[in-house]
């Protein structure tokens, strides 16, 4: 396995250059930085799957509502790159929102239907930047396969609509949530939460957890799933529920009754932090 300090690029030509040197199979791992476990986790996929693997770190601003945490979104790219050597990446690209957008900047990708709901219901035009910067990141790389956490559920499933809709020859590969020892779901924006907030933090999975149970004992209707879940939830004084879902797990539309396979998530401010979790059930 390949040890050595990974090389950063930031411009598309030494990017498109350094990406010419790799023959065989190319992994990429498209993250934001701020880099925990679970984007490691991605990493070391990639480097068992493929010859090469690139990450990129860029904090996408157009996936980002006027109201959100750009500006304050975690950087630290000298702790990112230490996390990524020993996982084998070769190569980091960590473009400029000038080289991503450039001056006059007016392509968008949008995949229509399923970033509707959930989190597409509470952050109008998210999917649109993420979907946006994935096509940009997909034909820059030119990767035969991209990593991506079953945690943005609703993100993998939209990118996998949209690679499969503009015929991107690109395999998309969704690897499981990886949890704190209590359940939370890593995620860069848990360094926003103080001390409580990180401790109450871990209702969301308990929620899941009970759902699931729920479900396991036999319960199908989705109604009593949300409630349970919700129960949960609101029993944390310091979380404050957005939503909770039961949805088909392909097409995300609210279910009645859970006969397939299905998404169980949820959307919860923890003070101003806004988390989320899911977990599949079938
Ligand atoms: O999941 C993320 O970190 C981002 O949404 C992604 C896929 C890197 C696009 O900016």
């Amino acid at each position: 396995m390949d040890k050595q300090p990974p090389r950063i690029v930031s411009s598309l030509a030494e990017l498109r250059s350094a990406r010419l040197l790799f023959d065989g199979k190319v992994g990429l791992v498209p993250t934001m930085g701020y880099l925990h476990e679970g984007h490691v986790s991605l990493a070391r996929r990639a480097r068992e799957e493929c010859d090469h693997v690139i990450v990129s770190i860029f904090v996408n601003p157009t996936q980002f509502g006027p109201s959100e945490d750009l500006s304050t979104y975690p950087r630290d790219l000298d702790r990112d790159l230490l996390l990524l050597e020993p996982a084998g990446v070769e190569l980091v690209w960590t473009p400029t929102p000038e080289v991503m957008y450039p001056p006059g900047f007016a392509t968008w990708v949008e995949v229509e239907g399923l970033t509707k709901p959930l989190e597409g219901a509470s952050r109008p035009g998210h999917f649109r930047g993420v979907t946006t910067v994935v096509s940009k990141l997909f034909n820059a790389v030119q990767p035969h396969k991209a990593y991506f956490g079953q945690k943005d559920a609703q993100q993998a499933a939209v990118i996998r609509k949209m690679t499969r809709d503009l015929d991107f020859p690109i395999e998309i590969v969704v690897c499981p949530t990886v949890r704190e020892t209590d359940g939370l779901a890593m995620s860069s924006r848990n360094s926003y939460l103080s001390p409580d907030e990180r401790t109450a933090a871990a209702v969301l999975f308990r929620s899941l957890s009970a759902a699931r149970s729920a479900y396991e004992r036999g319960e199908r209707n989705a109604q009593s799933l949300r409630r349970i879940m919700a129960e949960v939830i609101l029993s944390e004084p310091l979380a404050k529920m957005q939503y909770v879902s039961v949805a088909d797990y392909d097409t995300l539309e609210e279910l009645e009754t859970v006969a397939g396979k299905a998404l169980l998530s949820m959307a919860v401010f923890m003070g101003r932090t806004r988390l989320i979790d899911n977990v599949v059930l079938g």
